[in-house]
């Protein structure tokens, strides 16, 4: 396939999963999503102008363009996961397809697989299953274990739980972090908080003494996206703002699990070593082809403060980036939210007096401000 054609299809696809990421919060007729479909459509019109018909093929989470695989990206995952999850395998599209046929398939791509219904299987797009669909049910990411409670993003964190787990164990042996799952993980994040917002901040689980640096990850991950999108933060930022949160304790699979779990007080020379996670972490990362800039400054910075005290020491004019000042409140609520080996979960309501003291001092002023917001405002109590 030529550099171009192969281009080319990225686009189209990227428009199109963008506008249903966008479907999930606009109406189907917002300026927004007919650009981003009509983009998609002039990608497809000029892929369709030799030969009139192009398929796209799903494959386990794969997608193959004229039965030639495209390189395994954030979007083409996405599209093959929406796709499949609605038991679409195969999408041809012919010459002369229209920007309102795109807009049609992206409302129904982005509606709630539970509320039923059928492919716009019409004019220049058609839709092939290779198998039966299943009777309208709970919407679940494939593989994901049932979590009980009807919470897609509750299954989503389980399926992310798994995949984490397996990347981080991958570290540990000294493998470089495989930057495609992580995406995974956090665009799953996304994409669940677009269609299904019922408290963020409700979802975390308290950790048991003996789980890994992956739970809090994701307990943070969440927590930032959370902070994130109520500042109106999208696309690639937002992104990259998850990925940041999931890896930015990644330093502490170097420190032995003893000193992690240790219930008392950290001795001097432990504590030398646990301040050596955020500067490991970094280091670990730019080691890491594909894992964002933002990541390894975020590994780095996690543990400085407003003030600029805390660990690194860091020059007086330093200038700590704002995801990680976000993370630095994350990290400090999901610390001492969930259970640790050294201490009891505490009640929001502490966890919130704790940060209101920080604020302005330790962590930044606005973005306290930002979480105390959505902590005073979740709809259940945990
Ligand atoms: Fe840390
Ligand atoms: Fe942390």
């Amino acid at each position: 396939m030529k550099p171009s054609t192969l281009a080319e299809a990225q686009n189209a696809i990227r428009h199109l999963v963008t506008a249903v990421a966008n479907a999930g919060l606009y109406s189907p007729e917002h300026p927004q999503i007919s650009r981003l479909c009509e983009a998609s459509r002039r990608c497809f019109e000029n892929l369709l102008c030799d030969k009139g018909i192009l398929s796209l093929l799903m494959v386990e989470g794969d997608v193959l363009f004229d039965d030639f695989p495209l390189p395994s990206g954030l979007h083409t995952r996405k599209l093959a996961r929406l796709m499949e999850r609605r038991h679409i395998h195969r999408m041809v599209v012919t010459a002369g397809v229209q920007t309102e046929e795109l807009q049609d398939l992206t409302t129904y791509l982005a509606t709630r697989k539970s509320a039923g219904g059928n492919p716009p299987d019409h004019g220049h797009l058609r839709f092939e299953s290779l198998t039966a669909p299943c009777p309208p049910g709970p919407d679940k990411p494939s593989g994901v274990p049932a979590s009980g409670d009807g919470n897609p993003l509750h299954s989503v964190k389980v399926s992310g739980q798994h995949r984490l787990a397996e990347i981080f164990e991958g570290f540990v042996h000294k493998q470089p972090v495989r930057i495609t799952g992580l995406s995974e993980v956090v665009s799953d994040f996304i994409h669940a908080f677009h269609r299904e917002i019922p408290s963020l901040l409700t979802l975390m689980p308290l950790r048991a003494m003996d789980e890994y640096t992956f739970t809090h990850g994701l307990n943070v991950c969440l927590l930032n996206l959370a902070q994130a999108m109520h500042l109106g933060i999208k696309g690639e930022l937002l992104h990259d703002i998850g990925v940041a949160a999931l890896l930015h304790d990644i330093g502490k699979l170097s420190i032995p699990v003893d000193i992690l779990n240790k219930p008392g007080k950290l001795d001097d020379r432990e504590w030398e070593l646990m301040k050596q996670h955020p500067t490991e972490g970094a280091k670990r990362l730019l080691d890491s082809p594909g894992v964002p800039q933002l990541a390894i400054l975020t590994a780095f910075e996690h543990h400085i403060r407003y003030d600029l005290s805390g660990y690194p020491t860091v020059h007086n004019q330093w200038s700590q980036h704002l995801c990680s000042q976000m993370t630095t409140i994350s990290d400090i609520y999901d610390a001492v939210r969930t259970k640790r080996p050294y201490s009891a979960p505490q009640p929001p309501e502490k966890c919130a007096a704790i940060l209101q003291k920080m604020a302005g001092r330790e962590i930044h002023p606005q973005l306290a401000a930002n979480f105390l917001y959505l902590l005073e405002n979740r709809q259940d109590q945990p």
